[in-house]
């Protein structure tokens, strides 16, 4: 264990081998799932180190292990859903607080923000975070914490990671990064001068459509101790089988995520030059307004350029945009993104279908436009598919 424990061993390695130690009573190399609710106490107050699994769990503790380790983080704390994850961040808040947003995030974060935290005495500002002047005229006395997606979620824009943690660190403020787009195999905030990092380990950490679960994870005293308190006391916590899942995706992220990063920088490229689509969004092209940023920010552990998994195209029309979603065979229409399947999903209606159409227009969300979560399947298969579809 101790050479895996080893910062220079790869991201690969570490990625299977933390949290995944054979078992020790069975050396069983796949360890157990523990569903057990309760742990027996040699004597009132003496046990193992668990006691009951709202507040701690083997399988979730090695999950919790195994994260940490791929963020560069003290701490992860695991949640039921993304959205658990988030709320847990927000309810780290006080009365009086002012939170800064970027714009574009995901559309259940902004209902979340807008339809049940508006309630309480915090007050939020989603701004263009890619201006810096933006934020810097923003900052409060009162700001407590700045929250950002990057890429943001459908529109790919690239926000600066170090820049912003420059701001945030000089005044005592948290960042939290929303890093469910990149995974930790495509982009590392805490690395960059982040505080918290948000992961929808629906994802590309689960990356088989087939498990929700959030985490966050810091190596912040204060939100340790915060978040640790919110996880157990309102206890929106993954089923073991949950974590379990999560630990063998895990095992396979960087084969997984690079496999997708090169087959959407492929169809990006062909989209791009196709000739029948409108706009081809996509930060691994040199077209990207932060191409530079993005190449930069989102590197493998290796340092290679990558790119994620998501691209969005804008077929011009709701016409058009039917026809083909009408047509495409092997894209299945569905939300969600980061899967081995190649998903395909029209934002304006789906995942942001909650956003105000005034709010979508002003942030250049069009009716027409489809994002696609690229998966694991043969490039020529993919592209094949793309090209019946718009013929
Ligand atoms: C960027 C981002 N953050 C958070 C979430 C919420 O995650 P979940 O659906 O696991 O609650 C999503 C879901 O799509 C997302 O895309």
């Amino acid at each position: 264990m101790s050479t895996i424990r080893d910062k220079t061993t790869g991201f690969a390695t570490r990625a299977i081998h933390i949290g995944n130690r054979s078992d020790l009573e069975t050396g069983a190399v796949t360890p157990p799932i523990h569903l057990s609710s309760t742990f027996e106490q040699e004597g009132v107050g003496v046990n193992k180190g668990y006691d009951y699994s709202r507040a701690v769990n083997p399988t979730r503790d090695r999950l919790e292990r195994n994260l940490a380790e791929l963020e560069g983080g003290q701490r992860a704390f695991a949640f039921s859903s993304g959205m658990a994850a988030i709320n847990a961040l927000l309810q780290c808040l006080r009365a009086g607080d002012h939170v800064i947003v970027s714009r574009n995030v995901y559309g259940g974060t902004h209902r979340l923000i807008t339809q049940v935290f508006h309630r309480l005495p915090i007050t939020f500002d989603f701004l263009d975070l890619s201006d810096l002047g933006i934020l810097d005229s923003h900052l409060r006395d009162t700001t407590r914490l700045v929250m950002i997606e990057t890429p943001t979620n459908p529109l790919l824009e690239v926000l600066d990671i170090a820049a912003i943690a420059e701001r945030t660190r000089s005044r005592n403020l948290w960042l939290a990064v929303d890093n469910t787009f990149m995974s930790p195999y495509g982009q590392r905030p805490l690395e960059w001068g982040a505080d918290i990092v948000i992961q929808s380990s629906t994802k590309l950490l689960g990356g088989h459509s087939d498990v929700i679960g959030g985490a966050l994870i810091t190596s912040d005293e204060e939100l340790i101790e915060k978040i640790g308190m919110i996880q157990k006391s309102a206890g929106a916590i993954p089923s073991p089988f949950d974590c379990w899942l999560l630990l063998r995706s895990t095992k396979t992220l960087a084969l997984r995520v690079q496999r997708q990063a090169d087959n959407a920088l492929h169809i990006a490229r062909w989209c791009q030059q196709s000739g029948k689509i409108t706009r081809t969004i996509y930060p691994g092209l040199d077209s990207h307004p932060q191409f530079e940023l993005a190449s930069r920010q989102q590197r493998t552990p290796e340092g290679n350029p990558v790119y994620g998994s998501v691209l969005s195209v804008d077929l011009g029309s709701v016409k058009q945009r039917d026809r083909f979603l009408s047509r495409i065979g092997i894209f299945t229409l569905a939300e969600s993104l980061g899967g081995v399947e190649s998903l395909i999903s029209n934002p304006f209606v789906m995942t942001h279908g909650s956003i105000p159409r005034e709010e979508k227009e002003a942030m250049g969300l069009t009716e027409s436009l489809v994002r696609l979560s690229v998966g694991i399947e043969d490039i020529r298969d993919l592209i094949e598919d793309l090209e019946q579809a718009l013929n």
